[in-house]
């Protein structure tokens, strides 16, 4: 069976799709499954054959983590500006007929948000992970938010305005931010992962700098209340009757879990399983099922949430649906953690995608 992996991406997350992409490829069990790589460059071009990973890894800001050997052909690698080589064979969508099922590794929009789902869906070719409607949801805060809420499911206090508001009244929002929870507070782009775009502002003179740097990635913005928490992770796996794995926990070595704590020093702590009480475990793990329902998810997603410090509360951040697959990441770590290998969870994972 041919397993197409799509990765890289028109997304403020391309690197970390890169990462992710080589580690479900290494995963990927060559007895069951051949690979066929389907990268896509920063400008939406899609490169199949070749070796797209090492040719998008050879624009990239982050180098891969390669093997021995492999490290100098990749520096060696020298791509124009617009990738045209004769090597790489830009396609259209002929590549929907080299495969049998698509596990898609891309993070944030254009990718991780629907849009790939709904061009497999008109190419009717399985694929791992949510469908279009999940993962359009989750990919946005607010919408996401306003399902979680609806299903009972506690989160920090929000609210949500587009640029064109803020630059029309600026204090009026600012005002909001005093009245419903103050300072410090998080500003976000409605879109995006991997904290890209992401504010921890202190003061109302840091707020307009906040959100221009969210407006970069999305028209629609995002403030909510900082919570003094620790920050735990559950994955989810499954489509109708998902499960939960045991409970992780991530120690920041940064202010809070920014791009730099998650990919660029390595000092940030994994704690698996996360040392809190047996009850809030359960908790966690019932709560991540009900998240997974709320946006009627499929296949994975990583639910991310905040254990209060002074109360004890545990309140859903956010969920996942192509969670970070890089092999130090929590969703392959967690399941590692509850007694499946990552190959096994690969395989599991596009078991599910053909169900
Ligand atoms: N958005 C990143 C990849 C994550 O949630 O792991
Ligand atoms: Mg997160």
């Amino acid at each position: 069976m041919r397993v197409g992996v799509i990765f890289g991406g028109r997304s403020g997350e391309h690197d970390v799709s890169l990462r992710s992409a080589q580690a479900v490829m290494r995963a990927i069990d060559p007895e069951r499954f051949e690979v066929v790589p389907i990268g896509i460059t920063r400008e939406g071009r899609w490169l199949v054959g070749g070796d797209p990973l090492r040719a998008l890894a050879a624009c990239s800001r982050l180098p891969l983590e390669l093997e021995p050997g492999e490290v100098e052909e990749v520096e060696k690698t020298t791509l124009p500006a617009r990738l045209d080589s004769q090597s790489l064979a830009v396609t259209e969508p002929t590549w929907a007929r080299t495969v049998d099922v698509v596990f898609p590794v891309l993070h944030g929009p254009n990718g991780e948000d629907g849009m790939v789902q709904g061009l497999l869906e008109l190419a009717d070719i399985p694929y791992v992970g949510c469908g279009v409607l999940a993962s359009a949801v989750a990919m946005d805060k607010p919408t996401a938010k306003r399902l979680f809420a609806q299903s009972g499911l506690p989160i920090a206090r929000w609210f949500a305005f587009t640029w064109r508001e803020w630059v029309r009244e600026p204090r009026a929002i600012a005002e909001r931010v005093e009245r419903e929870f103050g300072y410090p507070c998080f500003v976000k782009p409605a879109n995006l992962g991997s904290s890209v775009g992401v504010t921890k502002v202190h003061a109302p003179e840091e707020l307009p700098a906040a959100i221009e740097e969210a407006n970069r990635y999305d028209r629609k913005i995002v403030i909510e209340e900082a919570i003094d928490a620790r920050e735990l992770e559950v994955s989810v796996l499954g489509n109708d009757d998902p499960i939960a794995s045991i409970v992780g926990e991530i120690v920041p070595s940064r202010e809070f879990y920014d791009y730099e704590a998650k990919y660029v020093d390595d000092r940030s702590q994994l704690l698996i399983p996360a040392p809190i009480t047996e009850e809030q475990a359960e908790t966690a793990r019932s709560m991540a099922v009900a998240a997974f329902k709320a946006i009627d998810a499929a296949g994975m997603a990583r639910v991310d949430f905040f254990l209060e410090r002074p109360t004890g509360r545990i309140l859903v951040n956010e969920i996942n649906t192509i969670p970070g697959f890089t092999a130090i990441s929590m969703y392959p770590k967690l399941w590692e953690a509850s007694g499946l290998s990552f190959r096994d969870l690969v395989t599991r994972l596009i078991e599910l995608a053909l169900e």
